[in-house]
């Protein structure tokens, strides 16, 4: 970046940085300090919200929301044990607020999640007969996959169904419904959300093993006749051991097939962790070790995360007309579901604002790489 360039965005920031801290609004006329303008000819980009931030209790995330993003995914309010807490009962109210919100300021919903193992209601868990769970697998996606038809702009129809290994994950839907039962998800989102863009997401599908059973899983769901239209790789990275070459590999792949590759749910590690994936039944024993930067982050390892986000964005410029939306889990710091998994209550640094919303080295090496 050049240093008129490098003068100019500090001033926006400086700017933005100002209002959010005074919690007044700014307006600004060109925006060389928002990811959305920088990107806007690339590819979407998105974060995941919280109930706070949809009914904009925050007023420093309002701003720095609409500032920076055109795409959103609910963090959790989507989720079966949320929207559908009993077996004939719904709960529409925040995913509504959601709807409601982005329509209001022009950002595309990413729905999350149709069929996931994961947040399910107790009651899900107690239903005994196969045709009664096939009932409530059948009477859910309907509901809900109608219900915002046309109102959201994709869905994540079924979240992570597969091992590491590339095997099916033995869930509760494999179980009672058998390995088909992804397809059968894709068909009935088809015909209840004809408008909308059905996607398939996991986390580690970038490696070669769980990527070829994720390759064999969308050439089934195209080989019956269904509708796939996008495949979400989380992104849930670690510091310094980005996989750069399965991305690349994976973004060639998995468009190969004829649909559109999306970064859903980027963020990276900073803390030492000896987990991979995102799996949130897994768990860490805690100790002080293990939350080195209570008090900060040290600047080797906020340049470190820097170039990391760098090298990410490079790459994911390179495939811009293959790559649908790149999306960060969270709006900053703070509020990162990483800082209380694999270890509860630790401090962690993987997006690219900070606690006080204030954006960090990886932002601006980012936003460098369209000056
Ligand atoms: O809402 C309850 C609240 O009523 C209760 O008092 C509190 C006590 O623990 O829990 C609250 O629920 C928590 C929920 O987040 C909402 O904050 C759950 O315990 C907690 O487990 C849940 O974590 C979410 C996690 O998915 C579990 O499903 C994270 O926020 C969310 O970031 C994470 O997101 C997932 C994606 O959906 C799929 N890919 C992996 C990603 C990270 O795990």
């Amino acid at each position: 970046m050049s240093r008129i360039s490098f003068f100019v965005t500090t001033c926006c920031l400086c700017l933005i940085t100002a209002a959010c801290t005074s919690g007044k609004k700014i307006t600004t006329s060109k925006n060389s300090s928002s990811l959305k303008e920088a990107f806007k000819n690339d590819f979407g980009i998105g974060t995941a919200l919280n109930a706070v931030q949809i009914e904009e209790r925050d007023p420093r995330a309002a701003l720095l929301i609409l500032q920076q993003f055109n795409m959103a995914t609910p963090e959790n309010i989507m989720k079966a044990q949320v929207i559908h807490p009993q077996w004939a009962v719904y709960n529409f109210d925040m995913a509504d607020k959601m709807v409601a919100y982005c329509q209001k300021n022009n950002i595309k919903v990413n729905a999350h999640t149709l069929i996931w193992h994961s947040q399910l209601p107790a009651f899900v868990r107690r239903i005994q007969s196969v045709d009664s769970f096939r009932t409530f697998f059948t009477d859910h996606i309907k509901t809900v996959a109608s219900r915002y038809d046309g109102k959201v702009y994709s869905w994540d129809v079924v979240n992570e169904a597969l091992n590491d290994d590339g095997t099916m994950r033995k869930s509760i839907f494999f179980q009672k419904l058998g390995g088909d039962f992804v397809t059968e998800a894709f068909r009935i989102a088809q015909s209840s959300a004809p408008n909308t863009q059905l996607y398939y997401n996991d986390y580690g599908n970038e490696q070669p093993a769980k990527r070829a059973g994720c390759i064999a899983l969308i050439k089934k769901i195209q080989v019956a006749g269904v509708r796939i239209d996008g495949v979400g790789i989380q992104g849930h990275w670690h510091l310094g051991r980005i996989p750069l070459k399965e991305i690349e590999e994976s973004i060639l792949q998995y468009s190969a097939l004829g649909i559109k590759v999306m970064f859903t749910e980027l963020d990276i590690e900073v803390l030492p962790r000896s987990l991979q994936g995102a799996d949130v039944n897994q768990r860490m024993i805690g100790d002080s070790s293990l939350n080195p930067y209570k008090n900060g982050l040290p600047d080797s390892v906020q340049q470190k995360l820097a170039a990391d986000y760098e090298a990410l964005f490079k790459l994911f410029l390179k495939y811009k007309g293959k790559i649908g939306r790149v999306a960060f889990w969270g709006v900053n710091d703070g509020q990162s579901w990483l800082n209380g998994w694999p270890v509860a209550g630790r401090t962690n640094y993987p997006l690219l604002f900070d606690r006080d919303f204030k954006p960090k080295p990886a932002f601006y090496k980012v936003l460098a790489l369209k000056q």
